[in-house]
């Protein structure tokens, strides 16, 4: 019960010590079966053989040197799954291996994958001769060129640039070299959210070091991606943004670009308008215009988004869920900084409803979103916590 809770309370999934556990009840199992059955009538001994025939049963060529943990993980595996003839060792059924891919040798699968370009010939190890560490996405609208134009420009080669199309011109971006070498990926009126949750699943970005995903409508003149990414480094941001201009469109107190800071974790707000100096919108908080994660933050993050809730609102006062101690790991750059020039492009591109203009539609479902989202993540918690018997109100975490 307690390496059940340790693997299940812990944040990020460890895969090793899931495997570790795996495998200790694997051979405790065994052992337990093996000093309690001989006791037992012949008949039941015969049927243990058949289930648990040692490290010495048939599997594919013995030659190639099966490893201890490949033995210990298929032994551990002979109850796992219904579908599976557990009886039946001339099959492969590796119970470690990713949902769906049990039937597979643990050596041939390749979980992640990358964005990197290949070439149609030659030899493949030979594909590759840089890999971008970086990677940095645009929601675009063709009318927003000239600006995204100079906001690439602020992104070194090390960048992989990945650019989502809503108005469904992708062509007249060839105009741009850079456009040549990034990925264009084109989806009609969709918003960023809903690009990210489908195209930068986090083991197809596992490559990248820090991944940016950014609107199309700021000013990047005092901004600089590789200077910025030292600057996160050196302060353990996991989840950060850069400070935002004080004279362009401003929110919250929190992102407001400092003059006296590298980077700034915290912040104080209108009077009330914190429960905790810890806490959004006081600190733990960036906004979702321009946030940029690392690559173990957004496996979180990336898992946290809803599928139908695309515009993301309420997504930046949950973030602080998925590092910890989140005010600590969650900032504003201030030394690298962006103009926030809000033009509500894709905004204007909803239907009108009612009489209505398309963004008072769209606003409202952002509205609507975010309470939706708040609700579930309310009662997803509780269901959890209530499931382990405790109450959610006695819990540390505040709410
Ligand atoms: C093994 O299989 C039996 C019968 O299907 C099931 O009741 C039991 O929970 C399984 N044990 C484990 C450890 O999976
Ligand atoms: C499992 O495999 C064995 C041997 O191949 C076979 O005799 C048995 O009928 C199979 N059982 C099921 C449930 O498929
Ligand atoms: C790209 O990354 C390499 C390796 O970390 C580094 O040496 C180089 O300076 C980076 N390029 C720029 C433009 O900063
Ligand atoms: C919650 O806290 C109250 C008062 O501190 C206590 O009486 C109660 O037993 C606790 N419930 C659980 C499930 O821990």
């Amino acid at each position: 019960m307690g390496l059940l809770l340790l693997s299940s309370v812990s944040r990020k999934p460890n895969e090793s010590m899931r495997l570790i556990v795996t495998t200790f009840f694997g051979v405790v199992l065994g052992f337990l079966i093996g000093v309690s059955f001989p006791t037992l009538s012949t008949t039941r001994r015969n049927v243990t053989s058949a289930l648990l025939p040692g490290i010495d049963f048939a599997y594919e060529d013995k030659k190639t040197g099966l490893s201890t943990q490949t033995a210990l993980n298929v032994l551990s595996m002979r109850n796992s799954s219904s579908a599976h003839n557990a009886s039946d060792t001339s099959k492969i059924w590796v119970r470690s291996n990713p949902r769906g891919a049990e039937r597979l040798p643990p050596e041939i699968i390749r979980a992640e994958s990358d964005l990197y370009f290949r070439r149609l010939s030659g030899n493949p190890k030979e594909d590759l001769t840089y890999k971008p560490k970086y990677l940095v996405t645009f929601t675009v609208g063709f009318d927003q060129s000239k600006n995204i134009d100079a906001a690439v420009e602020k992104f070194s080669e090390n960048f992989t640039i990945v650019l989502f199309h809503y108005d469904g011109r992708t062509t007249e971006w060839d105009e741009f070299e850079w456009s040549k070498k990034a990925i264009h990926i084109s989806a009609r009126r969709q918003t960023k959210w809903w690009y990210a949750k489908r195209f930068l699943h986090p083991d197809i970005v596992a490559q990248y070091d820090y991944i940016f995903i950014w609107d199309e409508d700021l000013g990047v003149e005092h901004f600089n991606a590789e200077e910025y990414i030292k600057l996160v480094r050196k302060h353990g941001l996991e989840i950060s943004q850069p400070g935002l201009d004080p004279n362009g469109v401003l929110t919250w107190q929190m992102t407001k670009r400092r003059f006296d800071h590298e980077v700034h974790k915290e912040t104080e707000e209108r009077p009330n308008w914190c429960t905790d100096p810890h806490l959004p919108p006081c600190a733990a908080f960036v906004e979702i215009m321009a946030p940029v994660f690392s690559r173990d933050a957004w496996r979180c993050v990336w898992h946290m988004m809803q599928n139908d809730l695309v515009h993301g609102w309420g997504l930046d006062f949950a973030l602080r869920k998925c590092v910890e101690p989140s005010h600590e790991k969650i900032g504003v750059v201030d030394a690298q900084w962006i103009v926030h020039q809000s033009v509500p492009s894709l905004g204007n591109q909803g239907e009108s409803d009612n009489g209505k203009a398309p963004w008072q539609g769209v606003r409202e479902r952002c509205r609507n979103e975010w309470r939706m989202f708040q609700d579930r993540f309310t009662s997803a918690e509780n269901a959890y916590y209530q499931s382990l018997g405790i109450n959610p109100s006695n819990s540390s975490e505040p709410h």
